[in-house]
């Protein structure tokens, strides 16, 4: 939440600036702004967009070559040009961006107060910048000593960079639970809240760690504990490429994400499942593989679509690997007192590898002595580097806020692990599994297909766009895309919808049916393809309108629902895989219609780094 860029350097700052911020504006879009040291030094920030950013800048002095920006998610204060970033201290000595929480803000904020320090903002990144000049001013130390001293004070997360007026050869940049990447350049670095910003200069990166402190100059970067002893910095190359991070001719990031799950899933599979292989390879996998084998009980933990993958873990490694599974929201197992046993194996769920309840919760787990594993898109994120073991997705950057191919992904993956373990142990024969690799591989053409129905379901989606709720009903393998399809839509449209398994319908739900509010019912063939065809008619009964995706040539629930999306056939254990995927074009065409912003909902961030 909140994304960061800084830049250090020979080039004009600005331009690096905005575009980075644009690039970071899906971590948060409420308010944005930068400050530009040259000559002089300049702060401007407003509510609103980096667009409405440029617009306030146009026409006043900005050059200069060292520069930080931000673009905001509030927590401490509401949007407006005041709470916005970059915060100037008090005496105007240290200009500084925070992504994360100062918790213990307030008595700090108080003792200044008492100082004679005056705010300016409600913000809990006021207090740093003037904490930081306070010790500066008053224990004559440098810009460097000041910033170690407040972080020792500071309770909470945080990722920030600091300038100082007085030293202004450097950018001070720190990070405590809130991510922060490094890139170098030749004679210049970049800095951001992720790596998209700094592709298109370098693929050079430096992941700072925890309780990292970088001293940043055009020539030289010094990585330092905040202890202040030294530490190696260790440069990573970005594996992906600024096209990946552009829209590619699509209206929006979603759409252009949705289009790309063949590939993305494709990329996934590569080098790791194969018809010509006896087994399938993750490599990430291979320390713990005799751990997983022996795994007495599986915990999943995640939040929002990645929870939604687990959920479809759970049955998947329940069918084919035959272990007891727990799905758990990754915010209310940390806040238990979760019973973990030896021979538990906790797998943590996140495309972003930051959300701060996920990361808490693996911090508890590895604490009880759980062994955890992560599955994660974001290279060199937080979670991989925290987890003992895991697999990336390689979906490739996700840029849209509602997550599609990342889902699809993390479902590849679990499927993947499933399928391992259960060979593993001797549950998979050597016929079965050539015919589910086979079926496995198949999937990337099925969703091709699928995707070929874009225009029909752009159609379905105008006769809908104006419900005010939504019902999604699945069993099995398909209650967890039914929840998935809830969640997008009212995600992006803003759209009162829920997702029920189909047999609960009748515990409650059902008393919501009525002629106006569309049901949406996935009931491809499976073995429960009896009983949800029962559904379909139960809210037949009552007037409903059922929207179904079924598989092609399903002419029983033709006859009866209002509408069908027929999709490829596939075995239970993918069928998740292929019908999510109706459900995110038929979520997208709804927003579009509806005139939402897509790609940027109101209120949502791609990266949920407060808890
Ligand atoms: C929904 C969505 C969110 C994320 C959730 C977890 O479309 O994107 O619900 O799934 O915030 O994020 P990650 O997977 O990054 O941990």
């Amino acid at each position: 939440m909140c994304g960061i860029v800084g830049y250090i350097g020979d080039r004009e700052a600005l331009p690096v600036l905005i575009n980075g911020l644009k690039r970071l504006e899906y971590r948060g879009y409420d308010s944005a702004g930068v400050a530009i040291m040259g000559e002089g030094t300049n702060v401007y920030k407003c509510k609103g967009k980096v667009s409405d950013l440029e617009k306030h800048i146009d026409g006043r002095e900005h050059s200069g070559s060292i520069g930080i920006g931000h673009t905001r998610w509030a927590t401490h204060g509401e949007p407006n040009d005041v709470n916005a970033h970059p915060h100037v201290s008090y005496h105007g000595k240290f200009i500084i961006i925070h992504n994360g929480i100062i918790e213990n803000y307030a008595r700090l904020r108080d003792k200044l107060i008492e100082r004679g320090v005056k705010f300016k903002s409600e913000t809990d990144t006021e207090v740093l910048a003037n904490l930081i000049e306070h010790i500066y001013e008053n224990g004559s130390v440098d810009a460097e000593l000041a910033v170690r001293l407040a972080l020792s004070k500071v309770i909470g997360a945080y990722g920030i960079v600091v300038m100082c007026t007085e030293e202004k050869d450097k950018l001070i940049a720190a990070r405590k639970g809130s991510p922060l990447v490094v890139g170098v350049g030749n004679e210049e670095y970049f800095l951001a809240s992720d790596a998209t910003p700094i592709v298109e200069y370098t693929k050079s990166v430096i992941y700072l760690n925890d309780g990292d402190v970088a001293i940043i100059k055009k020539e030289q970067l010094n990585l330092k504990t905040q202890r202040s002893d030294e530490t190696g910095p260790t440069v990573q190359k970005l594996s992906f490429d600024i096209g990946e991070i552009d829209k590619g001719g699509y209206e929006h990031f979603m759409l252009k994400e949705i289009f790309e799950q063949p590939q993305s899933i494709e990329d996934t599979f590569r080098g790791r499942v194969s018809s010509e292989e006896s087994e399938i390879r993750l490599g990430g996998l291979y320390d713990v593989l005799p751990r997983l084998i022996e795994a007495k009980r599986i915990i999943i933990i995640g939040c929002g679509t990645s929870w939604h993958a687990g959920l479809v873990g759970e049955y998947l490694f329940e069918d084919i690997a035959r272990v007891s599974v727990e799905v758990e929201y990754a915010s209310e197992f940390r806040y238990r007192n979760p019973i973990i046993e030896k021979d538990d194996i906790i797998i943590a769920i996140s495309q972003s590898g930051e959300t701060a309840d996920t990361l808490a919760a693996i911090r508890q787990a590895k604490e009880k002595g759980a062994i955890v594993l992560g599955i994660c898109n974001v290279v060199g994120s937080s979670i991989p580097r925290e987890t003992h073991a895991g697999v990336y997705t390689h979906a490739g950057p996700e840029i849209g806020v509602a997550s599609t191919k990342a889902f699809t992904c993390q479902v590849t993956v679990l499927a993947m692990m499933a399928i391992l373990i259960g060979r593993k142990k001797g549950l998979i024969s050597d016929n079965k599994y050539r015919s589910l690799i086979k079926e496995f591989t198949e999937i990337p053409e099925k969703i091709k297909k699928i995707l070929t129905l874009s225009e029909d379901i752009k159609k379905l989606a105008k006769l809908y766009q104006n419900a005010n709720n939504a019902l999604y009903l699945g069993r099995g393998y398909l209650f967890p895309v039914a929840l998935e399809g809830a969640l997008k839509l009212k995600e992006i449209s803003y759209i009162h919808a829920e997702g029920y398994p189909a047999a609960e319908m009748k515990h409650g739900p059902i008393a919501l049916i009525d002629n106006k509010m569309p049901v949406v019912i996935i009931a491809t063939k499976d073995s429960s393809y009896e009983k949800i065809v029962s559904n379909i008619q139960e809210v037949k009964a009552r007037s409903g309108i059922v929207i179904a995706v079924v598989t092609e040539g399903d002419t029983v629930i033709r006859k009866m629902a209002d509408h069908v999306i027929e999709i490829p056939e596939t075995t239970n254990i993918f069928a998740a895989l292929l019908s999510v995927v109706p459900l995110q074009l038929f979520s997208y065409y709804i927003a579009v219609m509806r005139g939402c912003n897509v790609d940027q909902p109101r209120n949502l961030a791609k990266s949920v780094t407060v808890e």
